[in-house]
């Protein structure tokens, strides 16, 4: 892997990409089933955070990748995940997730990790649309939603299969259109190795 092929820094979060010694720090917060209880996944054995880690090495190493699992670090430790990829680079729509160790909730950091996670959208990945999805009751996530100005767009019934149970998603969307284009963020910047222009397929020029 490239290490720091992928580095998004905010004022307290760096979105970076995942190393192979990194599966210890996940799996702290991985395997805690506080942090999992709303989540699709987990809690991981190790097993799970070891393949999690590997399929994360390997999507870094792909040419004109369109998918970005990235590890969030505080304060010089690893606090969490955060993924954005895209899945229709014809509509170019695309969907964003986040988990945090459950010692730094609270602190604004999924707040700031999801702006992270536009920026890379809007910017380089060259989205128009960003999906996130979560469990009517994760009233946390739905917050940080809303301060990242996703609109709620309806509750999917029995949307996913958990534990052998359907159960619903509430579903909510960001989009190019609604950001003040002209603005950049003044705490956050995409540095490292970030192309300009990175999701294949997704060449014209913006409408
Ligand atoms: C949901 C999660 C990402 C929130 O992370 P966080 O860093 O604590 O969030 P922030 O500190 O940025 O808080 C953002 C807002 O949400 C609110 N909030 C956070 N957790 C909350 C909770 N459990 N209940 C109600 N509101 C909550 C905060 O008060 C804040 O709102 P405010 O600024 O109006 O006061 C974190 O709890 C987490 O990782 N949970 C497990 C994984 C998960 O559910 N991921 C999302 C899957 S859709």
């Amino acid at each position: 892997m490239e290490h720091g092929s992928i580095l998004l820094h905010g004022a307290r979060v760096t979105l970076r990409d995942f190393q192979s010694d990194d599966v210890d720090a996940v799996h702290a917060f991985a395997s805690d089933p506080v942090v999992t209880q709303w989540s699709t996944w987990g809690p991981n054995t190790l097993a799970d955070t070891q393949a999690f880690i590997a399929d994360a090495a390997a999507e870094a190493g792909t040419p004109g990748r369109t998918k970005f699992t990235l590890a969030a670090v505080f304060q010089g430790r690893l606090v969490g995940t955060a993924g954005v990829w895209t899945t229709s680079a014809a509509d170019r729509n695309g969907e964003m997730g986040y988990t945090l160790a459950r010692e730094v909730w609270g602190m604004g950091l999924a707040t700031e990790t999801a702006a992270l996670l536009l920026d890379l959208a809007f910017g380089p990945m060259r989205l128009v649309r960003v999906e996130a999805t979560c469990h009517p009751e994760n009233a946390g996530s739905v917050r940080v939603l809303e301060k990242n100005c996703f609109a709620f767009e309806g509750r999917l019934r029995e949307h996913r299969l958990v534990d052998g149970h359907r159960r619903d998603s509430l579903l909510f969307a960001a989009l190019l259109s609604d950001r003040a284009r002209d603005q950049p963020p003044s705490d956050r910047a995409l540095s490292g190795r970030v192309p300009d222009k990175l999701a294949a397929g997704s060449t014209a020029p913006l409408p």
